[in-house]
């Protein structure tokens, strides 16, 4: 293991660790010393995720679930593996209209993006020292809203503000709590949000988005990771409720 990485020592847990923004962050975490728990609801696709990285746990968990949730930071507590970094990074997206957007999807959303993100963050609060860190995944759609993304667009700007009442919270005990702001990055949330679009009789968007982006692509999972670190590490120390933005120079586009 190198002796020097910046997170030598520490154990980070990653929900939707198991593709796209998560495993990226998981993934870089390691090669910079943690051990990670991979937190997913896809039992097969998570355990595929965790082979591919070094020292890494897989842990089937829908975030939703307030029990299970407890129940799965307290059984790592008991092992000595309680997480010093706690990435809250699931999401799911659901595009419509509000008009068209039934109740069941709005609360769906919301409950893994919202809620999930919650007892996530509670979980690892309550089990943490001095030190800790609470990195929540917000959205560009956190920061401002925009057609079709009603549910969406609520649950991200609702991280914020549960990430800066944290932030007040946890700063006596010296945890750091923030949040990124990513803005289009190629995952398989982007091939939904084609394919949602499509599905409502709307063109494709990618072209036109990218066409905003002045950095003139969307972003890699990967290159979001650097961001997670530095959040997760020493480098950060006295940061605590900001929301990051990553989004290859969008909001100045
Ligand atoms: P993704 O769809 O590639 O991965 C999300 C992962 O979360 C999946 O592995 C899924 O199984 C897991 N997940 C969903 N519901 C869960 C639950 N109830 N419990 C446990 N795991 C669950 O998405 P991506 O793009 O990697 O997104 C990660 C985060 O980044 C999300 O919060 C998303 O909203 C946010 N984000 C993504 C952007 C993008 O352009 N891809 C832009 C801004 C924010």
């Amino acid at each position: 293991m190198s002796s020097t990485g910046l997170l030598d020592g520490r154990t980070a847990l990653i929900t939707g660790g198991a593709r796209g923004i998560g495993f990226a962050v998981a993934t870089a975490y390691a090669a910079q010393g943690a051990r990670v728990i991979l937190v997913d609801l896809d039992a097969k696709a998570i355990a595929d995720a965790a082979a591919r990285i070094p020292r890494a746990e897989p842990l089937v968990l829908d975030v939703t679930d307030e029990t299970a949730t407890e129940a799965a930071f307290e059984a790592l507590a008991a092992r000595g593996r309680a997480p010093d970094v706690v990435v809250a990074n699931a999401g799911i997206l659901h595009l419509a209209l509000a008009t068209e957007t039934p109740l069941e999807r709005f609360e769906a959303v919301n409950a893994v993006n919202l809620t999930g993100a919650f007892l996530t963050a509670r979980a690892g609060a309550r089990r943490m020292g001095a030190g800790g860190r609470i990195i929540f995944t917000s959205s560009l759609f956190g920061i401002r809203g925009g057609a079709q993304n009603v549910a969406y667009s609520a649950s991200k700007f609702a991280v914020v503000g549960m990430m800066q009442c944290m932030a007040a919270e946890l700063a006596p005990k010296g945890i750091g709590v923030n949040a990124v702001a990513p803005g289009q990055i190629q995952t398989e949330m982007i091939e939904k949000l084609v394919a949602d679009r499509l599905a409502m009789g709307l063109p494709d968007p990618r072209e036109r988005l990218i066409a905003r982006i002045p950095w003139g692509r969307m972003g890699a999972p990967e290159e979001l990771a650097g961001t997670y670190v530095f959040l997760a590490s020493r480098l950060s120390d006295y940061l605590t409720g900001q929301t990051i933005v990553v989004d290859g120079g969008w909001q100045v586009g």
